[in-house]
């Protein structure tokens, strides 16, 4: 297991041979051919138009970037700068934080740098830290939240209730996609909530290193807001990586494995990572929403069919999350373990 000097750990990060990833994954930043682009899709279309475009990126990308999801822009421009704000603290003030929450319980608010997270013991170039979130809850997670920068709480509450709002509106869209009642998704999954963000500084070595690993979301779907100003995050595609380009205002939302396991395969809950810059600094901020842990997981029934068998086993999602801790500090393969053999 990672064993982490909790407040030791927490200052500025200075390039090192450990941050050096193994060439085959090195980020080939230049010589890039030209890999196109995820799906852009305008929720302002009509709704037919949409549920065919969102099943078609869940499907061939398991990402797509949403414009015209209706969250104001102020709205999103404040929180990236809250978070901002929360990791230009001094770092004193960071380590701070994370005695506190060490005494406390580490699960509900919790920041750290992304220290020894492979196999290999290297690390990435970036520090995060993670919290509970509810659309409309707040009592439930606000008085956890970061105290600092004052206005954490209220932006956050507020963007919590948007990304509600957006979250039924694509288990909506995503249950037609499946050809199931458009309610099928909403009604059928009790919910939990997490949140994640992430400072990636700017770095001496970008061509030599990380700053977030290839991973898979292990939720249902993510909505992850991105700087605009800065490409980081990559999308694996047919071999290659791939850049996900900031299109303004907009809101890049991917499928996680619990998605991918309840529509049997059909959508994709593929590799991602993020890449680092030696000029900028990127933050980003991803809501996720996954199963409740007590509740199981298993592909829908109406998609188990003649000449479709189920391709997984039913499980507790809480089993699942168990396994993911298990594989920690591997090439995390969660998936597989609940696969039913081909
Ligand atoms: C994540 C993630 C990507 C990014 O937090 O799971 O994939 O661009 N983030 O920071
Ligand atoms: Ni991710």
């Amino acid at each position: 297991m990672a064993s982490f000097q909790w407040a030791n750990d927490i200052k500025p990060l200075s390039f090192t041979p450990k941050f050096i990833v193994p060439d085959e994954n090195k980020p080939n930043l230049t010589n890039k051919t030209d890999l196109g682009v995820i799906p852009i899709i305008n929720l302002n279309e009509k709704t037919e138009i949409i549920v065919k475009q969102i099943t078609k990126a869940c499907e061939e990308f398991g990402f797509f970037q949403v414009i015209n999801h209706g969250i104001p822009k102020e709205l999103c421009e404040k929180v990236l700068e809250v978070i901002t704000k929360f990791f230009e603290q001094s770092y004193e003030e960071k380590a701070d934080l994370v005695s506190q929450q060490h005494m406390e319980d580490g699960k509900i608010f919790k920041y750290y740098i992304k220290d020894q997270e492979t196999q290999e013991k290297i690390s990435m170039w970036g520090e995060a830290f993670y919290h509970t979130w509810h659309p409309l809850d707040f009592s439930t997670f606000i008085h956890k939240l970061p105290l600092n920068p004052p206005h954490y709480r209220d932006t956050i509450a507020e963007y919590a209730k948007e990304i509600g709002v957006l979250m039924t509106q694509m288990f909506s869209l995503l249950s037609q996609g499946l050809g199931l009642d458009k309610d099928y998704l909403d009604k059928s999954l009790r919910r939990s909530y997490t949140a994640q963000a992430n400072y990636y500084p700017p770095c001496p070595h970008p061509e030599l290193t990380l700053g977030l690993r290839d991973h898979t979301d292990f939720n249902i779907l993510t909505f992850l807001l991105q700087d605009e100003d800065v490409t980081g995050l990559q999308v694996f595609k047919d071999g290659n990586w791939m850049d996900v380009h900031p299109v303004p205002n907009s809101i890049v939302i991917n499928v996680g494995d619990q998605l991918q396991v309840l529509s049997n395969d059909r959508f994709k809950s593929v590799l991602h990572r993020a890449v680092t810059n030696e000029h900028k600094k990127r933050v980003s901020f991803a809501m996720f929403v996954g199963p409740d842990h007590k509740d199981f997981v298993e592909p829908i029934p109406d998609l188990v069919r003649e000449g479709h068998p189920a391709k997984y086993r039913e499980y507790r999602f809480e089993v699942f999350i168990q396994e993911f801790r298990n594989q920690e500090g591997k090439y995390r393969m969660v998936k597989e373990v609940f696969r039913i053999g081909d």
